[in-house]
């Protein structure tokens, strides 16, 4: 599917090639996936082809991202919507708007439990394990050579599943059993042996955490004994500037682990949740940069870690739904830009922690 008119006026315009240059930023406004990249790092975020129809916050996403991975648009539900019948048509607007901006892309996810076709878990009953390898075979070898990394398992750990091996009773597990983990990781690798492969997971940011972090260290160790080619730990980074925080010192010991076995470090998915906050925004802000500067102070000081990702760039496409019972105007403020596009202390929080963990 060719990038419409529309969609490339609108990258072109976010390079500057066309429409009013970008807003000259004072030496505190050096961009932050220059920041990022000054330091051999890359930063980006999450982002949906919708939204760059919208001009102004594709600007916004060209000048402050150095790598995308698409919100929804590679989960299989959309990539798959009946059996054998791909459709990359979003996916691949969003691969044309990063080429066009000199961005990296990765990819998100291959193997999950949430947001499969209608169709997926009655075919699973069948156990073809076809609609495993031959859906990564497709999706992952559409891009080879093109991708930063791949979310190749999300989410397959479940402390609550009341299993001995704590995975998560997904269809795929009831499917093919343990194995489909080692099976996916070494089929994603023979169909691009040129990205980096990432197991993907939430939990083991915050402190009280210390199960989630064991269990995942024992995952991976386990994987690595049977030869799995698993490159790197995406922490998904999903915080909450009201709840459980991080503690840095198990953090980095955590992190330390990780990076002797070997593998690389992402934040795939993060973002701060202000949640339970005061009404007053300025508050909820800097409780928002203070919960996100703590953790990534630390992922940043291991020099493991290879990428960080926001789970979107501005609060401007956040659903407000959900807040209408918090009695106050507008949206969540988890992200680094808010609904205006203003750079909020959590974009200043980022920017110091890529400089003060040069
Ligand atoms: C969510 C997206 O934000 C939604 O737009 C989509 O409909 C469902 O997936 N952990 C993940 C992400 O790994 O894929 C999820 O993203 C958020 C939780």
């Amino acid at each position: 599917m060719t990038l419409s008119r529309r969609m490339l006026l609108a990258s072109l315009g976010a390079a500057g090639l066309c429409g009013p240059a970008a807003i000259a930023q004072g030496d505190g406004g050096i961009p932050l996936r220059q920041r990022a990249a000054a330091r051999g790092l890359v930063f980006g975020a999450a982002a949906a082809t919708y939204q760059l129809g919208d001009s102004a916050f594709a600007s916004a996403l060209a000048r402050e991202a150095g790598i995308l991975v698409p919100e929804y648009e590679l989960k299989r539900g959309v990539i798959e919507p009946a059996r054998g019948q791909y459709d990359f048509s979003g996916v691949d607007l969003l691969v044309a708007f990063a080429r066009a901006h000199g961005m990296a892309f990765r990819g998100h996810p291959l193997v999950w439990h949430h947001r499969n076709p209608d169709w997926l878990d009655s075919a699973l009953a069948s156990r073809d394990h076809t609609l495993l390898v031959n859906y990564i075979t497709t999706v992952a070898g559409r891009y080879r050579g093109h991708m930063h990394s791949w979310d190749v398992v999300n989410e397959a750990i479940d402390l609550n599943g009341g299993r001995s091996d704590n995975l998560r009773e997904t269809p795929w597990l009831k499917a093919f059993g343990p194995s489909y983990i080692d099976d996916a990781f070494r089929t994603a690798r023979a169909a691009d042996p040129h990205a980096l492969l990432v197991y993907n997971d939430w939990g083991c940011e915050a402190g009280e955490n210390d199960r989630f972090r064991a269990v995942t260290l024992d995952f991976l160790e386990q994987a690595l004994a049977r030869a799995v080619p698993i490159d790197a730990l995406g922490l998904q980074g999903h915080l909450a500037a009201y709840g459980p925080q991080v503690d840095q010192k198990k953090l980095r010991a955590f992190l330390a682990e990780v990076k002797s076995l070997g593998m690389k470090i992402l934040v795939t998915e993060h973002d701060v949740d202000d949640q339970g906050g005061p009404y007053d925004i300025a508050l909820r802000d800097r409780a928002v940069a203070d919960a996100s500067r703590r953790f990534l102070d630390v992922v940043l000081d291991c020099d493991a870690t290879v990428a960080v990702l926001t789970w979107g760039l501005s609060d401007r496409f956040l659903d407000p739904e959900g807040w209408r019972e918090k009695l106050f105007e507008g949206h969540p403020r988890r992200l680094p830009l808010d609904a205006d596009l203003a750079r909020k202390p959590l974009w200043q929080a980022i920017a110091d922690a890529f400089g003060r963990n040069a």
